[in-house]
């Protein structure tokens, strides 16, 4: 069935209809649909425009479409356009001639983009659950790793000593972020566009707050104009998606890092890793190249959606069809990713001794240079003199935990017996207690206030209230 047959006679060619068809992609909004029809034929009846009977046996009907398309039973036809003409075309079937009162003063344009308000809202909480999952991996890491220090690297080079923890924690803060973001896109989102119509507004007495509360909207959207176009909320939603992307995949680079025999730092369990179909001997981490690789589609599909709306003129364009694709597939991407690398760090194993290893003198300089700071040199200077004694380990080819003190006091008569304690990695980090140091008592901290941020995120992340 089309809608618009009756004044444009005749039959579509075959191609226009493919290309007009959005059926594939916005079935996955067909309980939204009827969920919003329902509410729409109550909002009919308030304003007098359907009697409590005809509400009754439509919303009755809507109900059991709504049923048959949760089960996956609902028998879509060729001829469907897209979901609000398949919902419509199933309703007349068994209703009669009263299911055509149930578009007087909606369209589809305001009826599309409450549907996919409502899929928005629908789908958030399993996201943030999924998100917040991960966050439980990576607090419980901290926590059993808490006695575990490896060099934490800049440029990917060695750069200081950090605790494990510290560095898992890392990880956690950013997903905090993502699901503070994700309450703001829930707020932005809950914003009714039903009762707009095509574009004028409604010529019906609708009561679009009643509407509003009837489908758990905070508020109806101001300008019929705008909410026929207004595509933001898909947009946020989107950026976030991308956004929790992008951190997934650096944390899934670093894991791909640390667990290559060059670092050998982690181990994949075996319900994680890949093996090779030529290379017996290797293991491979395509989880996380998984999560590295498509984060960027998901960046793409952000990028996709804003060309779509950069330019459009008001208000509804067929262009706006093409908003769904985009946020379903990165939606489901995310759905994909989390609960795998959830898995994937909680069946971790960390290798101590590797990160040990790594843990070499020259990763002290800084902690000598302090050391000369404490003895009344200004940095800068006591910086100068600990590069002269790298290079002078480097000449001797020693780390420089093994020059002498006569070595030591050449280049500074500053330094003294109890230099050697210096470079120590328990006595590097504990001089990092500062509040967000990787101290142990500072990180010890940082995990309570990563326990109770967890169940607060949009108090918690930082720019929140705290
Ligand atoms: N399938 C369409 C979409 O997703 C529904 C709205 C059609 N509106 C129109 N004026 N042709 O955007």
């Amino acid at each position: 069935m089309t809608l618009w047959r009756s004044r444009i006679p005749g039959e579509s060619d075959p191609s226009a209809q493919a290309l007009n068809s959005s059926l594939a992609v916005d079935r996955r909004l067909g309980p939204q649909d009827a969920r919003a029809s329902a509410a729409w034929a109550r909002a009919l009846t308030r304003a007098g425009v359907l009697t409590p009977p005809e509400s009754d046996q439509i919303i009755a009907a809507l109900g059991a479409i709504g049923t048959e398309l949760e089960t996956g039973v609902f028998g879509f036809q060729e001829t469907d356009e897209d979901i609000h003409t398949a919902v419509e075309r199933r309703l007349a079937e068994l209703i009669g001639p009263l299911a055509g009162k149930l578009p007087t003063g909606r369209s589809r344009n305001d009826q599309v983009v409450t549907d996919f308000r409502l899929w928005v809202l629908d789908h958030l909480p399993a996201l943030d659950a999924a998100i917040a999952d991960l966050q439980t991996a990576l607090l419980e890491r901290a926590e059993a790793d808490a006695a575990a220090a490896l060099p934490g690297y800049t440029h990917l080079q060695r750069a200081q000593p950090i605790l494990l923890s510290h560095w898992w924690l890392s990880h956690f803060w950013p997903l905090l972020r993502d699901r503070e973001r994700l309450e703001q896109v829930q707020r932005r989102t809950g914003q009714l566009p039903l009762g707009s119509a095509a574009l004028a507004g409604t010529a019906y007495p609708i009561d679009r707050d009643a509407l509003a509360a009837d489908l758990g909207f905070e508020a109806a959207v101001p300008n019929s104009l705008d909410a026929v176009s207004d595509r933001d909320f898909a947009v946020e939603f989107l950026f976030s998606l991308a956004l929790t992307g992008v951190h997934l995949s650096r944390l899934s680079e670093a894991v791909v890092l640390f667990s290559s025999r060059e670092f050998g730092f982690f181990e994949i369990a075996d319900a994680f890793s890949t093996g090779s179909s030529q290379m017996p001997q290797k293991r491979n981490a395509d989880i996380f190249e998984l999560a590295r690789g498509k984060a960027g589609a998901t960046i793409g599909a952000l990028a996709g959606l804003l060309a779509t709306l950069k330019g459009l003129p008001s208000a509804y364009d067929r262009d706006l069809q093409e908003d769904k694709l985009p946020v379903f597939m990165a939606y489901d991407t995310l759905s994909l990713l989390l609960p795998a690398l959830t898995g994937a760090l909680r069946s971790l194993v960390v290798n101590r001794e590797r990160m040990q290893a790594a843990l070499e003198p020259d990763l002290f300089a800084t902690d000598l240079a302090d050391y000369l700071v404490r003895r009344g040199i200004p940095f800068r200077q006591a910086y100068e003199i600990s590069a002269r004694v790298v290079r002078l380990a480097g000449e001797q080819s020693v780390p420089i935990s093994e020059l002498t003190l006569a070595d030591l006091k050449r280049l500074s008569p500053a330094f003294e017996s109890d230099v050697q304690a210096v470079l120590d990695t328990s006595r590097s980090l504990a001089q990092r207690s500062a509040r967000g140091g990787t101290a142990p008592e500072a990180v010890a901290e940082q995990l309570k206030e990563a326990r109770r941020a967890w169940s607060h995120p949009a108090r918690n992340a930082q720019g929140g209230k705290g």
